[in-house]
């Protein structure tokens, strides 16, 4: 399993140009595309280059801070980063950081590194608060990626189990394959790989079955977009992993920072879910397996109720619910601080 220990770095900023890990590359290549512009970093995101709530988030940072030292008119840029992805709030929340930045005179180089550095920051102790949920002795299921690839660096889901294996504990990571993007086969698998941490690939409609054999002390997956209730959207296939889990009284943990709450979304029926194309579900790996003309469906994320989850781990602690009141309480400490 252990194939020692690589540093996963999806995005690098030097000589004021943004290099993002081309991660629809991976686990066969590791290449970077390099972005001078706004625009450049829209279709990175557009295109998965680079993915992940967080990741997306940072990246569209950077964007704007190559807008700002290009002359582009920041607006403009904003606007079109946003419309990039709409699923994964953090994007919007990084562009609107970045605006006010400006208003205040800032350099938006400095702002969006100091972004990628507070992401790092607040996955380590997400990773800290989430560690002490599992036991000496674990094995987890997670959904998609939530690793380092998908954030600054370290991970939400994955910084947990991270923190965990650095802590001293046995942890043993079962990955779902997450058709039809393939985000745990490719990313996950290799991710965690890369550190040596025990991994197993499943597909997504073994869960079932693993689940009921007792395998499972805990699912942890990560966000995109987390309601002002706790309702919380993440990579499709994440609800079905959430009522498992419940059926099998298996904790089901979601791990975020601050920046994936969207109070302005009472619940997750006001969260905006990104259909993609056909093709993703049609082809696997550019290889067509469906009948031609057959109908397609592509949601790219799903909503888990708030009461499936068993808590939401951020970098301000671990929620319980009712969610309605400990997002609003750690939502006011995080105004309070920043
Ligand atoms: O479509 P993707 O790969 O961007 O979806 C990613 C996910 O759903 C992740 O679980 C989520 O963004 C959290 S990443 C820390």
């Amino acid at each position: 399993m252990s194939q020692g220990s690589q540093p996963v770095e999806p995005i690098r900023w030097t000589a004021d140009t943004l290099h993002l890990l081309d991660q629809r590359r991976l686990p066969h290549e590791v290449t970077y595309v390099a972005c001078h512009t706004a625009r450049e970093v829209a279709v990175a995101i557009r295109d998965m280059v680079v993915r992940g709530a967080p990741a997306i988030g940072v990246s569209a940072a950077f964007g704007m801070a190559l807008a700002w030292k290009g002359g582009e008119d920041l607006r403009s840029a904003a606007d079109e980063l946003r419309r990039a992805r709409p699923t994964a709030v953090n994007l919007m929340w990084a562009v609107d950081r970045m605006l006010e930045a400006r208003q205040r005179g800032a350099d938006l180089v400095v702002e969006a590194q100091a972004m990628f550095d507070a992401d790092v920051a607040a996955n380590r102790r997400i990773g800290r608060f989430g560690a002490e949920l599992l036991g000496n002795r674990a094995t987890v299921l997670t959904h998609c990626n939530a690793g380092a690839l998908a954030t600054a660096g370290y991970g939400t889901a994955l910084g947990v189990v991270r923190a965990a294996v650095e802590s001293g504990k046995n942890i043993a990571v079962f990955a779902d394959e997450t058709r039809p993007y393939l985000q745990g086969a490719r990313l996950t698998a290799w991710e965690l790989q890369q550190e040596g941490i025990d991994v197993t690939l499943i597909t997504d409609s073994m869960a079932g079955h693993f689940f009921q054999q007792g395998k499972f002390d805990a699912a942890v997956v990560g966000a995109d977009r987390i309601a002002a209730n706790g309702d919380t959207a993440n990579k499709i296939g994440t609800y079905t992993v959430a009522v498992l889990a419940n059926a099998h009284g298996v904790p089901f943990y979601v791990a975020a920072p601050m920046s994936t709450i969207d109070v302005s979304c009472p619940s997750g029926e006001g969260i905006p879910i990104e259909e993609r194309s056909a093709t993703e579900v049609i082809e696997i790996l550019g290889r067509r397996m469906a009948p031609e003309g057959v109908a397609v469906r592509h949601p790219a994320f799903d909503v888990t109720p708030a009461r499936l989850i068993t808590a939401i781990i951020t970098d301000r602690g671990v929620l319980r619910p009712p969610y309605s009141e400990s997002i609003a309480r750690a939502v006011a400490g995080n105004q309070q601080g920043s």
